[in-house]
C-alpha cells in the first residue's frame, strides 16, 4: 500500500514537470530560452537539468539545437575518445559502422531523427527501444548518478560521429 502511495505521488511529479515543460514550450521567445528535449523510445518529453549544460557550447545547443562542436578539431579529437571509453566501439565499430549495433554515419538511421543533432542527442541521452541504453549522466548507471555522458561529452562524441559519414550531413542543417 505504501509503494502504491509512493508510486502514485511520483507519477503526480512527474506530470506537473511534464506540464511545466509544456507551458515552457510556448513561452515566448526571450532570452535564456532553451529547446524542449523529447526520447527517441515514444517521443514523450525529456527533462534534462539545464545546470547540466555548463560550457559555452552546451549552453548554445540547450538555445539553438545546434551542435557547435561540428567541425572543431579539439572537440572531434576529444569525441574520438568518449567513443572508446564509453564502449559505442563495442557495439558500432570504431569508425561507427556498424558491428553489433547499427553504423552511425547515415545519410538514412534508424531512427530518422538521428539526422539531426537534436534528434542524435536525445538518442545517446536516454536510449532506444530495442538494445541501446541511455549514457545519460544520471541515465546510464543507476547505482551511480555521476557516471555517464556530460551534455557536453555527448556533443563532441556527436562531432566525431559526424566526421565518419560520407554524406557530409552535419546535423545543423
Ligand atoms: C551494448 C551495445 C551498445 C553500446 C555500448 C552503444 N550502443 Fe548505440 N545502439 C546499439 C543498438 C543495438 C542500437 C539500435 C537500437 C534500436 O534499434 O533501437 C543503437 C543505436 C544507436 C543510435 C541510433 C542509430 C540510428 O540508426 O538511428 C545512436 C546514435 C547510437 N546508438 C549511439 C551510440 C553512442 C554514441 C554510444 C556510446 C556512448 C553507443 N551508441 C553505445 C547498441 C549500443
Amino acid at each position: 500500500m505504501k509503494q502504491l502511495t509512493l508510486s502514485v505521488v511520483l507519477a503526480l511529479m512527474v506530470s506537473a514537470l511534464v506540464a511545466c515543460n509544456k507551458i515552457d514550450s510556448v513561452a515566448p521567445a526571450a532570452s535564456g530560452d532553451a529547446i524542449s528535449f523529447v526520447d527517441t523510445q515514444a517521443s514523450n518529453p525529456l527533462i534534462i537539468d539545464h545546470a547540466l549544460f555548463d560550457t559555452p557550447a552546451a549552453k548554445e545547443f540547450l538555445a539553438t539545437g545546434k551542435n557547435p562542436y561540428i567541425a572543431n578539431e579539439v572537440a572531434i579529437a576529444a569525441g574520438k575518445k568518449v567513443f572508446g571509453l564509453y564502449s559505442c566501439t563495442q557495439c558500432h565499430g570504431p569508425e561507427a559502422r556498424g558491428q553489433v549495433g547499427p553504423g552511425l554515419v547515415g545519410p538514412t538511421f534508424q531512427y530518422p531523427k538521428n539526422a539531426t543533432n537534436k534528434g542524435m542527442f536525445e538518442t545517446i541521452w536516454h536510449g532506444t527501444n530495442n538494445g541501446m541504453g541511455g549514457k545519460g549522466i544520471g541515465i546510464m548507471d543507476p547505482t551511480d548518478p555521476t557516471n555517464g555522458l556530460t551534455p557536453d561529452d555527448t556533443l563532441k562524441v556527436i562531432a566525431w560521429i559526424r566526421t565518419k559519414g560520407d554524406g557530409g550531413v552535419t546535423g545543423n542543417e
